[in-house]
C-alpha cells in the first residue's frame, strides 16, 4: 500500500511536472507566435506615438541610419509635393510607336532617380519592339486591356488588369504585344544612380492580382489591405511598391502624419481619395491621378471612396510613419 502510495505520489509529481512543462511550452509558443508580428511591425516601423508640437519649430527628423538611402539619393529629392491630375492635354505620342504616354511627376520629384509614366494604346492592337534602355529598375503594372511579351526562359507572359511584373536589368528586350484598349503604369530607374547592393535579387517576377496576395493591415493603416509587388527584394530595399485598397467601405481617415521617406509616389487605380498637404488646399485624387510627397511633409487623407485602390512606391522600402498634430493653418 505504502509502495502503491509512493508510486501514486511519483505519478502525481510526474503529472504536475508534465503540466508545468506544457504550460511553459504554451508560453514559449505564444512568444514565438507573437514574434513574427512584432518583427513585421518593427520592419514597417509604424509609430503610434503622436508628436506633440513645441513652442519652437522642431527640426524635421532625419531617417534612422538603418533606413538611410544609398549615398546617391541623400540630397537629390524635391522638397515640395506634386499633384499630377489625369488631363487629356498631357498625353503625348511615343515616337516610333502607336502608343502614347503622360509623365506622372516622379522624375522631377526625385531629380531623375526614378520615373513614372502612364502609357496607353491609341485604339489599335499593337505589336512593337520593346526598346528598353539599360535600367537599374523596371516595374510595369497593367491598368487596362492586356500586354504580352516573351519571358526570360523562352515562354510568354500575359499581364491583365491588376497584374504587375519586375523586369531586372538583364531581362531580354524582345517584342511586346498590347490590346487596343491597353493602359499601363511604368516605373523605371536609370542605371548608375543607386549604390550597389548585394541584397538585390534582380529576378524576373510576375506579380499577379490574386485576392490572397492582399494582407489586411500589412502597412501603416489597419483599414487597408496591402499587396507587396515584390520590388523590395528586387531592389535590395531601395524601394517598395504596394497595391493598396480599402478593406471595406468606411469613413476611415489617416489623420495628420508624415513619413521618413525620400519620396512617396501614389497613382490612383480606382475610386478616389481626398488629400490635404500642409500649406495647400484639399485635392481629390481620382483614377489616373498621381502625387509625390517628399520627406517629412505633413499630410492627411480625410476620406476615401469605398472602392479606392492605389499603387504606392516608397523610397526607401523601410520607413516610419509618424502621426502628428494638424498644422496651425489647416
Ligand atoms: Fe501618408
Amino acid at each position: 500500500m505504502a509502495a502503491k502510495k509512493k508510486t501514486a505520489g511519483k505519478k502525481g509529481a510526474g503529472k504536475m511536472a508534465k503540466n508545468a512543462a506544457r504550460k511553459s511550452a504554451a508560453v514559449v509558443k505564444k512568444a514565438v507566435a507573437k514574434k513574427p508580428a512584432a518583427k513585421k511591425a518593427a520592419k514597417r516601423n509604424v509609430a503610434a506615438t503622436v508628436v506633440k508640437p513645441t513652442a519652437m519649430a522642431a527640426p524635421v527628423p532625419r531617417p534612422p541610419a538603418a533606413t538611410a538611402r544609398p549615398p546617391t539619393e541623400q540630397a537629390q529629392v524635391a522638397v515640395a509635393y506634386n499633384f499630377t491630375p489625369n488631363r487629356i492635354q498631357d498625353w503625348r505620342g511615343i515616337p516610333g510607336s502607336t502608343l502614347e504616354q503622360r509623365d506622372l511627376g516622379l522624375d522631377a520629384a526625385t531629380r531623375g532617380l526614378m520615373t513614372a509614366r502612364h502609357v496607353r494604346a491609341q485604339g489599335a492592337l499593337a505589336k512593337l519592339a520593346w526598346r528598353r534602355p539599360a535600367l537599374d529598375f523596371h516595374y510595369v503594372y497593367c491598368v487596362k486591356g492586356w500586354m504580352r511579351f516573351a519571358d526570360d526562359k523562352g515562354g510568354s507572359v500575359t499581364l491583365r488588369p491588376g497584374d504587375g511584373a519586375n523586369l531586372p536589368p538583364s531581362f531580354p528586350r524582345g517584342e511586346i504585344e498590347v490590346s487596343s484598349d491597353f493602359e499601363m503604369m511604368e516605373l523605371t530607374a536609370p542605371l548608375g544612380r543607386a549604390a550597389p547592393s548585394k541584397k538585390r535579387t534582380d529576378r524576373f517576377a510576375v506579380d499577379y492580382d490574386r485576392p490572397e496576395a492582399y494582407i489586411s493591415g500589412d502597412g501603416p493603416r489597419a483599414f487597408m489591405a496591402y499587396r507587396d509587388a515584390g520590388a523590395t527584394a528586387a531592389t535590395g530595399r531601395r524601394v517598395n511598391i504596394n497595391i493598396v485598397r480599402l478593406n471595406s467601405a468606411s469613413d476611415e481617415s489617416t489623420g495628420w502624419h508624415y513619413h521618413t521617406l525620400s519620396c512617396q509616389f501614389v497613382f490612383v487605380l480606382r475610386g478616389w481619395s481626398k488629400v490635404i498637404v500642409e500649406g495647400n488646399s484639399e485635392v481629390t485624387l481620382r483614377a489616373g491621378d498621381a502625387m509625390t510627397i517628399p520627406f517629412g511633409v505633413k499630410h492627411d487623407v480625410p476620406g476615401f471612396s469605398g472602392d479606392f485602390a492605389v499603387l504606392e512606391l516608397n523610397m526607401p522600402a523601410d520607413y516610419t510613419t509618424i502621426a502628428t498634430e494638424a498644422p496651425a493653418a489647416a
